[in-house]
């Protein structure tokens, strides 16, 4: 068993990352082609502009615009302070939407074109309490309730098409989550949002330009992890990576658990950490919720807890949003900007790092080389897979 020694606690973003013990590179068992998912995908229609090459082997479709069974599930999108009142405008999934909040405080979320000219509601303003539209000024209210037709006769009914077709938006630690269509996935569980002794800290939204698929990859691996982090970490760190057993966390998560001794050396590590012993013991998982959430804890003995939620929204095939949220039961005597100034610097580096890849990540699993410490990252990619081959509503 190797001790695995880092340059400060600082960075829960590491969670992805780190492992004790050691274990020899072998090849992955079960990397081959899934008769269970190696077909019966159907065919989707490209409709953004800036990436056409489909990569499809073995029938698995690894773009992700146009796939159903992600058009089901929940994406954050903005921080709830961000729409005060709005109008915001945003992409996911190749598909633009307009979000506002209604006078009483309500939060609605509607396809960014309005349905007279289509004219982009998002580059419209408030007036009112409603949503008006930058071209002829339509009212819309809560729900997409078109309120108002400014040259119509006073007293002529508004055409029953004028209401927006509302989407499904929901807002949850601090963030606004927006569901495409009709909504089979779920916002991952938190418990510590609901647990007094426990604060979260939000981060601004992030544009990368790079798949989602590769983000969530990345936070299920942590071999790169003395390859990528080592302008954050300082230190190169231990290679190799032993064996992992997946299974499921608590919360609705699968991933794995692991010990971690860490080094606790820096002013920086100690100031977040809150203690001042060269070397803590912390107990850790990193688990995934499909299709684009990896959570990371970190226990220490001390107490502190450290819960680490990595969200990425696909924007289109190869730009996704970007956040992360942090729960913590410290004494809440830490700046929040003191903890999330390290975070934010790792995951510039990841950020670097993915940035440089190009396309989407490939779906069927023989298209890239996996080895032993991929298992988390396989294993998410697998529980993908299945998930697309459901497809959904069209
Ligand atoms: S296009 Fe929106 S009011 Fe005419
Ligand atoms: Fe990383």
């Amino acid at each position: 068993m190797s001790i695995w020694l880092f340059s400060t606690l600082s960075r829960p973003l590491i969670a992805e990352c780190l492992l004790a013990g050691t274990g020899g590179v072998s090849l992955f068992p079960f990397y081959g082609q899934d008769p269970e998912h190696g077909g019966g995908f159907p065919v989707f229609r490209e409709n953004h502009a800036g990436y056409h090459r489909r990569m499809r082997a073995n029938g698995v479709s690894s773009t992700l615009v146009g796939q159903l069974a992600l058009g089901g599930q929940w994406y954050p999108i903005a921080l709830s302070e961000d729409i005060a009142p709005g109008p915001h405008g945003v992409q996911v999934l190749g598909r633009r939407y307009v979000l506002w909040r209604s006078e009483e405080g309500s939060l609605n979320a509607a396809p960014d074109r309005c349905p007279h000219r289509q004219a982009p509601l998002s580059e419209g303003r408030m007036a009112g309490g409603c949503l008006e539209c930058p071209y002829h000024g339509w009212r819309f209210g809560a729900g997409g309730r078109c309120e108002l037709v400014p040259s119509a006769v006073p007293g002529t009914p508004v055409p029953p098409k004028a209401h927006l077709n509302a989407v499904s938006i929901e807002e949850r630690y601090g963030l606004v989550w927006l569901c495409p269509g009709t909504p089979r996935g779920r916002i991952p569980e938190i418990p510590q949002e609901r647990n007094p002794e426990f604060r979260r800290l939000n981060t601004p939204f992030q544009h990368w330009a790079v798949s989602s698929t590769r983000i969530t990859d990345n936070f299920m691996d942590f071999s790169h992890f003395p390859f990528v982090h080592t302008a954050t970490f300082g230190l190169a760190q231990e290679t190799v990576v032993p064996p992992l057993e997946m299974g499921d966390l608590p919360d609705g998560f699968r991933g794995y658990a692991y010990e971690v001794n860490a080094n606790n050396t820096t002013d920086a590590g100690q100031t977040v950490t809150g203690q001042d012993d060269d070397v803590l013991h912390r107990r850790m998982t990193t688990g995934y919720v499909l299709p684009f959430s990896v959570r990371s804890t970190i226990a220490y003995e001390s107490g502190l807890e450290h819960i680490l939620l990595l969200l990425a929204t696909p924007v289109d095939d190869v730009n996704s949003l970007f956040n992360f949220v942090v729960w913590r039961n410290d004494d809440f005597l830490v700046p929040a900007e003191e903890i999330m100034k390290f975070d934010l610097a790792i995951g510039a580096e990841d950020r670097a790092m993915l940035e440089k890849l190009e396309g989407v990540l490939p779906m069927d699993l023989t298209a890239t080389v996996s080895v032993q410490s991929d298992r988390p990252s396989v294993d998410w990619r697998r529980s993908l897979v299945a998930l697309l081959a459901e497809g959904g509503e069209g």
